[in-house]
């Protein structure tokens, strides 16, 4: 490992793995292979981030605009997640991780919704790194569902509308209980967020890299925290 032993490690990570597709062209090879690297990058970050120390790692797995791609990618994509799901709690159990989901599971098939179900019960009482997956997630569709949910409850006198603040509303959120991401990686050099975590990003640092999904390793994730180290974070205040 290279030296972080002076940094400080950012407690949230939140990464959108983009650049499956271009790496998988760069071969010559179908885009699924991209994916299926991708996933392996996926397993080796969760281990990476947890003896690092880093506390939340979120990944951007699926978005809710990702259902626009062909029958085939997306086909390939669930048979990804169904062989991941099984793997991820074999690694969750030996490296002491908890795993969480974000997003609208409700649109999967039944078995991957009985697979994340079962990963996430199985970890609750993990200790380590909590790795969060967003899948079929969209910040603007969680920020819809929770003012709907919130919506209902004050309809339903659990609570007065007055007294609805920022705090209770982060807590209708698929996030509620989390800190808000420190630091946010995209890797294969987009400069957007394609709607990830729009609101929990109000202050969060942006580190975007050229390097593609499936080649992201230790010593990217280590280039990231230093860039991290160098930010001066003002959260709207002046520098003291
Ligand atoms: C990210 O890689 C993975 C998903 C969005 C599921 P892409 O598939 O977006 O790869 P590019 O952007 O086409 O290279
Ligand atoms: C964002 O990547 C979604 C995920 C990483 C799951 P996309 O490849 O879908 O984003 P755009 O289309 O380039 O904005
Ligand atoms: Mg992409």
């Amino acid at each position: 490992m290279g030296d972080l032993s002076n940094m400080v490690i950012p407690r949230h990570v939140a990464i959108i793995l983009d650049g499956n597709g271009r790496w998988a062209k760069k071969r010559g090879l179908p885009r699924t292979m991209g994916h299926r690297e991708g996933c392996k990058t996926v397993e080796k970050t969760v281990e990476i981030a947890a003896r690092i120390g880093i506390e939340y790692l979120t990944v951007y797995g699926f978005s809710t605009e990702n259902w626009s791609r062909s029958v085939e990618e997306v086909g390939a994509l669930m048979q990804l997640f169904r062989y991941y799901m099984v793997r991820l709690l074999k690694i969750a159990k030996q490296n002491n991780v908890r795993v969480k989901m974000i997003g609208d599971k409700s649109r999967f098939d039944q078995d991957i919704i009985d697979g994340i179900d079962r990963l996430v019960r199985e970890t609750q009482d993990n200790t380590g790194l909590t790795f969060v997956i967003a899948v079929n997630y969209g910040g603007r569709d969680e920020i819809t569902r929770a003012a709907a949910r919130l919506a209902r409850d004050c309809r339903d006198g659990k609570i007065d509308g007055e007294s609805i603040s920022q705090e209770v509303f982060a807590s209708y959120l698929d996030t509620a209980g989390m800190p808000d991401p420190d630091l946010l990686i995209r890797t294969s050099g987009e400069l957007r967020l394609s709607n990830y975590l729009l609101w929990q990003v109000a202050y969060t640092e942006f580190y975007i890299t050229d390097c593609l999904w499936p080649d992201f390793n230790q010593e990217e994730l280590e280039k990231a925290i230093v860039q991290y180290n160098k930010r001066e974070r003002r959260f709207g205040g002046v520098k003291a």
